[in-house]
């Protein structure tokens, strides 16, 4: 699943800092979490010149700097600079699509669409959501499939995901998955190292496609969301183009993150009896704790409003600052044995993000995942381990097989 923190494009001479420290670690893509582990402890704040950007692992400062003032929403993405007049030109309808994106906003746009889209996120609402999770699950089913070794995320895990975020955004469980495809196709453009023509294409013709279905979506407001969503557009309170800019980021931010926590969570609770009984002590504790394990989001990136200084850093204004949520997470002077789930720990963790940008659908999240994990414990007394096959990259982390192991 792409989003637009992942595979940050190279840097071109103009990006690197004049007084920046010239470090030579290029990243390890064979295991980005073990090489941010590195990063923590050596250069908590690292300036990476093939990214052309400032990486930020240590708990305390990522806590600080989500809440920091200094820092701004992202630009849409920083291969547009090293882009030809001609071929900016090219790409200005979808590039002003991108930059209405929630995420890559600042006040006062920022703001108006957060006044919009928090009535729709209520305790209320987020039971609704759950309902609908608890209704639709099919845990029996996919279980009794699982032990002919079927991997549970096709069965199980994604179609809770998608029932929960189709009843938050209105939509019926099947558009979803040519929403998430039109997603991908309207970001394909973007962090390579060329302009592709073709990629332009598919990118244009899907935004087509998610306008016309985001307009149907918000006449019909069959959910809150929509109806708010719906009403700021009729009232001038936001364009159209927000609206589906809006829609495309629920759709891109919302299914995958879940998928992977949900996963993390099943996984610990097959684990044995002891994490059952810590599950029914405390279910909020159990999925919090399972989030921040799981920190699907490696990244909040950000650019800097004017200089600030970090650890001795100085970081020029306009700079790529990325916050580094999953090394934040993982790091040990905030949680003891970090790799490990412990339940009940006093920390607050950063995996939903902090400040203006936090999660919106963290609640939500928490509410999808609950009721599959219920619905998990009454079908099964004693269950066989679980076992996950990760995709990590520089950037996110999801399941690409959950399967029941072997007895
Ligand atoms: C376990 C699941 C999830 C995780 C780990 C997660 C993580 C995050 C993170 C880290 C951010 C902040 C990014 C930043 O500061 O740059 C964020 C923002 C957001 N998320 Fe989630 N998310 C999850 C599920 C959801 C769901 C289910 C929804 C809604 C249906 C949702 C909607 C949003 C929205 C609207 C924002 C705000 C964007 C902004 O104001 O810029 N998320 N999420």
């Amino acid at each position: 699943m792409p989003h637009p923190d992942e595979a940050a494009a190279p840097a071109s001479a103009q990006d690197q800092p004049a007084d920046a420290e010239p470090v030579d670690r290029p990243f390890v893509l064979a295991d980005p979490l073990a090489w941010f582990d590195d990063v923590r402890e050596d250069s908590p704040v690292l300036w990476h010149p093939e990214t052309a950007s400032w990486y930020v692992t240590r708990f305390e400062d990522v806590w600080r700097l989500l809440l920091d003032e200094r820092l701004g929403a992202r630009s849409p993405d920083p291969f547009l600079r090293r882009l030809t007049a001609p071929e900016r030109a090219a790409v200005g309808p979808l590039v002003d699509f991108l930059s209405r994106w929630p995420m890559f906003l600042d006040p006062p746009r920022h703001t108006a669409v957060r006044r919009v889209l928090r009535p729709a996120f209520t305790p209320e609402e987020v039971a609704r959501v759950a309902g609908a999770v608890q209704q639709g699950a099919v845990v029996r089913d996919a279980l009794a499939a699982a032990a002919d070794g079927m991997d549970l995320l096709e069965t199980l895990l994604r179609p809770a995901c998608r029932t929960a975020v189709s009843a938050l955004l209105g939509l019926a469980p099947g558009d979803v998955p040519r929403l998430v495809e039109w997603s991908e196709q309207l970001m394909g453009f973007v962090g390579r190292s060329r302009l592709d023509p073709e990629l332009v294409r598919a990118a244009e013709q899907a935004l087509g496609q998610f306008t016309g279905f985001t307009e149907q979506t918000l006449a019909a407001a069959s959910s809150p969301l929509a109806g708010a969503v719906g009403g700021a557009v009729r009232t001038g309170v936001l364009q159209p183009a927000d609206a589906v800019a809006i829609y495309a980021q629920l759709v891109t931010g919302a299914l995958e993150p879940t998928v992977t926590a949900l996963a993390v969570a099943l996984e610990v609770l097959s684990r044995g009896p002891r994490y059952r009984q810590d599950y029914r002590d405390d279910p909020a504790g159990f999925v919090n704790e399972a989030v921040r394990l799981a920190t699907p989001f490696h990244f909040a990136a950000r650019r800097t409003l004017s200089d600030l200084t970090v650890r001795g850093q100085r970081i020029p204004a306009g700079a790529r600052v990325v916050l580094v949520l999953v090394a934040a997470n993982r790091d040990p002077r905030r949680f003891t044995a970090p790799l490990e789930f412990r339940q009940g720990r006093a920390a607050a963790h950063v995996a939903f993000g902090r400040g203006r940008h936090a999660c919106l659908g963290s609640l939500a999240a928490q509410h999808t995942i609950r009721p599959v994990l219920d619905a998990y414990l009454a079908e099964t007394d004693d269950p066989r381990p679980l076992d996950i096959e990760w995709h990590v990259t520089m950037g996110m982390k999801w399941p690409v097989r959950l399967t029941v192991r072997p007895a």
